[in-house]
């Protein structure tokens, strides 16, 4: 092969782009939610426990393993032991399932920009996201058509894809210098609007005060490792895709350590930024902070909206601030998403990326429909619980073992060492090979426990078989299929 493997711009933009995937929704809507459910500032003992027991190990592995092997997570895995490929086209597959649906929320957030200009959910905000937004229907069984303005939003969403992807991984470079920077400025801004509004204090106070005694709750722990898990965007083969663009001599550990105090400290701090908003909301309506405290997409399309009306004044301009800082926050989500699947055929078959992002976006696209159809909620919602609590907890799992058993870790680690900013020692082999997979299987057993017993939030056993097991199936499936497939060069 003569061609030259694409490159980024430059160190930074290489950390930039891991900060804007591991960076997303996530910050906002799920870590100030669980951090005050499990014990408030106490909870941070755990966070960064788990970030420097389990997060920080595998950011290093799958930059790393990236980084050594100059491919994506397919072709990566199948260097380690020929089988493997098949793992890893799993892993990059799942990356893809998250895409499309992960898609759905910045078509939302699309939907609610146009509406910040006039803010027309008046004092009925969830009645407007359910009832005019997603003209939900009653069940998933009820699909219904796609909604117009929901198809435009998506429109627009894979077509910010497609023209940043198109260029590869030199343009992402550009990109990420305006998307990750952008929200946090935002959120800066909003923050100072939210602390300058009554009843702000009492929202942080109630963000933060410790609960010491959470900490003897095991189930505490686990739920510090799977949010740092979530937040960090691991297991999806994403960071091993973008360490797959960095030079044969990049500094690995260093970028990982900033990557991920830089994702845990934006974490933290939009945590003050939703709690002295949700403190004023409580103010202005004269509940306790409890009463107006939501996650996920509640906060984001309910409280946020009621609190950006109640506001005294500029609302509409402060509501285009909330949006914009959605959407890139997402963004440089999904398209690290969409690359970390397409980087496996770039490996195998030599396809341009200009031509992968053509044909993603195509298929992707009309797929992505079926999640703003009336009854899309539901398979959103039982999509994005499937890949997460058991898909990406099953990849981690087995990541850790076939790099901490079946690779040369020890010769590994003297390669990063040598290159690296920061030594890492003999602890970060025992994270890789003991606690880390422990702690995952203890989730995971967890999570299909409570699975079978209860089911998932009250949906028919057809319907999680279909949206949740059936997603799963489906790409460890064609995952096989594309190991199966001889590559371009008829070897390997
Ligand atoms: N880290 C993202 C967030 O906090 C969500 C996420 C999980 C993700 N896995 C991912 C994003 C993989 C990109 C790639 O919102």
């Amino acid at each position: 092969m003569t061609e030259t493997r694409d490159r980024w711009h430059s160190r930074t933009s290489f950390i930039m782009a891991a900060i804007g995937s591991a960076v997303g929704l996530g910050n906002v809507w799920r870590f100030p939610y669980v951090a005050y459910s499990s014990g408030g500032g106490a909870f941070l003992i755990p966070y960064f426990v788990a970030l420097f027991t389990a997060g920080i190990p595998m950011l290093i592995l799958e930059m790393g393993i990236g980084q050594r092997i100059q491919k994506g997570a397919p072709l990566a895995f199948g260097a380690i032991r020929k089988p493997l490929q098949w793992f890893g086209w799993w892993a990059a597959g799942l990356s893809a399932g998250i895409v499309i649906y992960y898609s759905t929320i910045l078509a939302w957030s699309w939907v609610y920009l146009w509406h910040s200009l006039t803010l027309p959910w008046g004092d009925k905000p969830e009645a407007f996201f359910v009832q005019n937004v997603l003209q939900r229907s009653t069940g998933p069984g009820e699909l219904g058509w796609p909604v117009l303005s929901l198809v435009i939003g998506m429109a627009i969403t894979w077509l910010s894809i497609y023209l940043i992807l198109r260029k590869g991984v030199r343009n992402v470079s550009k990109v990420v210098m305006v998307t990750v920077p952008l929200p946090l400025l935002l959120l800066v801004i909003l923050l100072i609007r939210g602390l300058t509004l009554p009843g702000a204090m009492d929202g942080i106070r109630f963000y933060l005060t410790p609960d010491f005694s959470k900490l003897t709750d095991i189930r505490i722990w686990l739920r510090a490792y799977g949010q740092i898990f979530f937040s960090l965007s691991l297991a999806s083969g994403v960071m091993i895709g973008y360490g797959s663009y960095l030079g044969k001599k990049a500094e690995i550990t260093n970028s990982a350590f900033i990557t991920g105090l830089a994702n845990c400290g934006t974490s933290f701090f939009a945590g003050f930024v939703v709690f002295s908003m949700l403190g004023y909301l409580a103010k202005v309506q004269g509940l306790p902070v409890a009463d107006v405290t939501e996650s996920g997409t509640g906060l984001a399309f309910v409280a946020f909206p009621t609190a950006i009306s109640q506001l005294p004044a500029l609302n509409s301009l402060f509501g285009l601030i909330f949006f914009v800082a959605l959407l890139t926050l997402g963004i440089d989500s999904a398209f690290a998403l969409q690359e970390a699947f397409t980087t496996g055929f770039y490996d195998k078959w030599h396809i341009p990326p200009q031509k992968l992002a053509a044909i993603f976006v195509l298929i992707a696209f009309p797929v992505s429909l079926l999640f703003v159809t009336k009854g899309g909620f539901y398979w959103f919602d039982i999509v994005d619980k499937w890949i997460c609590d058991f898909g990406l907890v099953i990849s981690g799992f087995i990541q850790c073992l076939a790099v901490g058993f079946l690779y040369p870790v020890q010769d590994f680690r003297d390669y990063l060492n040598a290159q690296s900013e920061i030594r890492i020692g003999r602890w970060w082999i025992w994270a890789l090979r003991y606690i880390t997979p422990a702690i995952l299987l203890v989730i995971l057993a967890g999570n299909l426990s409570k699975e079978i017993t209860e089911g998932y939030a009250g949906y028919p056993r057809w319907a999680t078989l279909v949206g949740g097991w059936g997603t799963l199936l489906f790409w460890l499936i064609l995952g096989y299929l594309l190991w199966k497939r001889r590559n371009s060069s008829d070897h390997l």
